[in-house]
């Protein structure tokens, strides 16, 4: 049985400070808790204090993004080797924020893909339509585009390092989550395309998180669902106690 995965999308949330005293809460937390994969996603300036702080303990440390080159001449970026470098064994590639506010494409996400498996740091490739389009009836086949164009070329053995997060975006920090019945519609539709259609290995598998208004309230009945592997937890992973009842609930279902 693979554990829930529950990642804490921090955003642009949290000095380095504060980051620092919810990530020593956070371990003295899970070195009581069993089981679930946690990982937290601070900004980059937190990246390397948090890691001395998780180093050894059951918390995982994600990037938010970084640059879909490998080094050189790009002012302002960070690259998925500086991600190791400083203990990062996750990152997650094409939040529906970096698509919609910096023009981020499937091709780079893809290209980032590709160089996070190099790197042998989990990529967590983040797909989601926007309203207009679900109102379209629109939705399976945004998913299906962002899917392929994102995972192209990745072989079957590289998934073991891959977990698809599924973030509507008309959930996401809007208070109104997908019903687990919605969200498990879309999760068959990824699984399908994963083990079916690209042909990737379902005993490697990949996780599929759910992610947009998770909240401790509704996380029982979204995570309870077996197609539902873990979570991507933006505004409540802000706030220690949420998080934690967030990951409670993961480890209850
Ligand atoms: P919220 O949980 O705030 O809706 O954010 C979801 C998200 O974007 C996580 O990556």
């Amino acid at each position: 049985m693979t554990l829930p995965l529950v990642i804490g999308n921090w955003k642009m949330n949290m000095l380095a400070s504060e980051a620092c005293d919810m990530a020593r809460s956070l371990v003295d937390r899970l070195s009581a808790t069993e089981g679930a994969e946690v990982v937290v996603a601070p900004p980059f300036t937190s990246l390397y204090p948090v890691s001395q702080i998780v180093k050894g303990s059951r918390l995982g440390l994600a990037g938010q993004n970084f640059c879909s080159e490998k080094k050189g001449a790009y002012t302002g970026e960070v690259s998925i080797e500086m991600l190791k470098d400083v203990g990062c064994g996750y990152a997650l590639i094409g939040h529906s924020e970096r698509r919609q506010l910096f023009g981020e494409t499937d091709e780079e996400v893809n290209k980032k893909v590709h160089l996070a498996m190099q790197m042998g740091i989990t990529a967590v490739v983040c797909v989601g339509e926007t309203q207009d389009q679900r109102k379209a009836g629109e939705t399976l086949n945004v998913i299906e585009t962002q899917l392929s164009g994102c995972l192209a070329g990745l072989s079957s053995e590289s998934i073991a390092h891959l977990a698809i997060a599924y973030e509507p975006v008309w959930a996401i920090g809007t208070g109104s989550n997908a019903t687990p019945d919605q969200a498990v519609e879309i999760h068959k539709f990824i699984r399908k395309f994963l083990f079916g259609s690209q042909g990737f290995s379902e005993e490697i598998g990949a996780r599929i998180l759910y992610g947009g208004s998770v909240t401790p309230e509704n996380c029982k009945e979204l995570l309870g669902e077996e197609e539902i592997d873990g979570a991507l937890v933006g505004g409540a992973s802000l706030n220690f106690e949420s998080f934690c009842a967030i990951i409670k609930s993961s480890l209850e279902s």
